[in-house]
């Protein structure tokens, strides 16, 4: 059995990793060892017995994994990878963070679409597997039909991307801003006289009062959407704009770019992101076509019918949360152009978004 390091085991993405993998009877084949970077010596999960946590900067110990697999985030990333590959450790570090992903000797993993490259990055010597940004991850299994047939021009989007994406403690900002506003009306809600303006009045101002939490956002996102997500770039998009074409060319090792670019926006939703594509095809295709193209790409896809009832029962981040099914609908040919594809597709941010594609590398590794 190979031994393999966890280290960020106890965030929201190891979480999920951790629970994916209880589900998948993963740890029957792997020895593991759980790192912590402030409690070592403390009491580890519940998983293999109760072992001892070790330290995550013990690099002596690191140095004995077969495999590490990093949730702690791109700071502890930036501090340890190259102290540990100068000690001369050759095994396998597998990162949820961003840090190491567009590193020409990193293969950024997903595996539905990308199989042959992780395949063949094994078999060229490549130690490094990195999960995508989680819409880009989402944005492949929804549309990796098209890609895959050759169909895709190019791709504009606007993504609607929840609260998870932003961090555990966002969430929790989130809920709290919602429970503030409905704080600020609940006496008026059932009151026969008040009209809806002056609850609109209250709630328009209870939002800008300063103990409206907004420490984590920088500004209200219930009530609210944001549309800016990371830092700026100099060519006037965000970071999180600047991923979706590099990451996707890069997981399918295009020879000539597909370009791709949009708006990435933060909404009032839990753990879901949702995107809206606009994809300029190569072909002018029947819509039975397209659908029988996106349905066989992979196992996930699930595709919606054009209709109302389907649509809010089915295309929603409500329905997808906590699943890895990802939704794909509204899927019509734009009036102005007969090439020009509309899709809208909901995924979950935590699980193909981030922690699936790192368990299932994992267990490519370890076989
Ligand atoms: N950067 C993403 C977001 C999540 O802010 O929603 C991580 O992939």
């Amino acid at each position: 059995k190979k031994t393999i390091g966890f280290i960020g085991w106890r965030g929201m993405v190891g979480s999920v990793l951790i629970q994916r993998m209880i589900e998948e009877n993963d740890f029957e084949n792997i020895n593991p060892i759980f790192f912590s970077t402030s409690q070592p010596g403390n009491l580890g999960p519940n998983i293999i017995g109760k072992n001892k946590l070790q330290d995550a900067y013990n690099l002596e110990l690191l140095n004995t994994m077969d495999i590490i697999i990093s949730c702690q985030g791109g700071e502890y990333t930036n501090f340890i990878y190259k102290k540990l590959r100068k000690l001369g450790w050759l095994g396998y570090w597998v990162d949820a963070a961003s840090s190491l992903r567009m590193k020409d000797d990193s293969i950024i993993v997903l595996d539905p679409i990308n199989l042959q490259s992780i395949y063949s990055g094994i078999n060229n010597g490549k130690k490094t597997f990195v999960g995508g940004n989680c819409t880009v991850s989402l944005m492949l299994l929804a549309l990796g039909g098209l890609f895959f047939n050759n169909l895709v021009d190019w791709i504009t989007f606007s993504t609607y991307q929840a609260a998870s994406g932003a961090g555990s403690k966002n969430i929790l900002e989130l809920i709290k801003q919602m429970g503030y506003l409905y704080n600020s009306v609940s006496d008026d809600l059932n009151s026969v006289n008040i009209s809806i303006l002056e609850i609109e009045k209250k709630i328009s101002k209870s939002i800008k009062e300063k103990n409206f939490p907004i420490k984590e956002f920088c500004a209200p996102l219930a009530g609210n959407v944001l549309p800016w997500i990371d830092y700026a770039l100099k060519n006037n998009q965000t970071k999180e704009e600047w991923k979706v074409q590099a990451e996707a060319n890069k997981i399918l090792d295009t020879n000539k770019l597909i370009p791709i670019d949009g708006t990435c926006v933060r909404v009032g939703t839990f753990r879901c992101h949702s995107q809206s594509f606009i994809i300029k095809l190569k072909k002018d295709l029947s819509y039975s076509n397209i659908i029988q193209i996106l349905q066989e790409q992979n196992h996930w896809v699930r595709i919606v019918p054009n209709n109302f009832q389907s649509t809010i029962n089915l295309l929603t981040p409500m329905a997808i949360t906590g699943t890895l099914n990802i939704s794909v609908g509204r899927i019509r040919k734009l009036n102005v152009h007969s090439k020009l594809l509309s899709i809208f597709t909901v995924g979950d941010q935590l699980l193909w978004g981030a922690a699936e594609p790192i368990r299932r590398v994992l267990m490519i590794l370890i076989n």
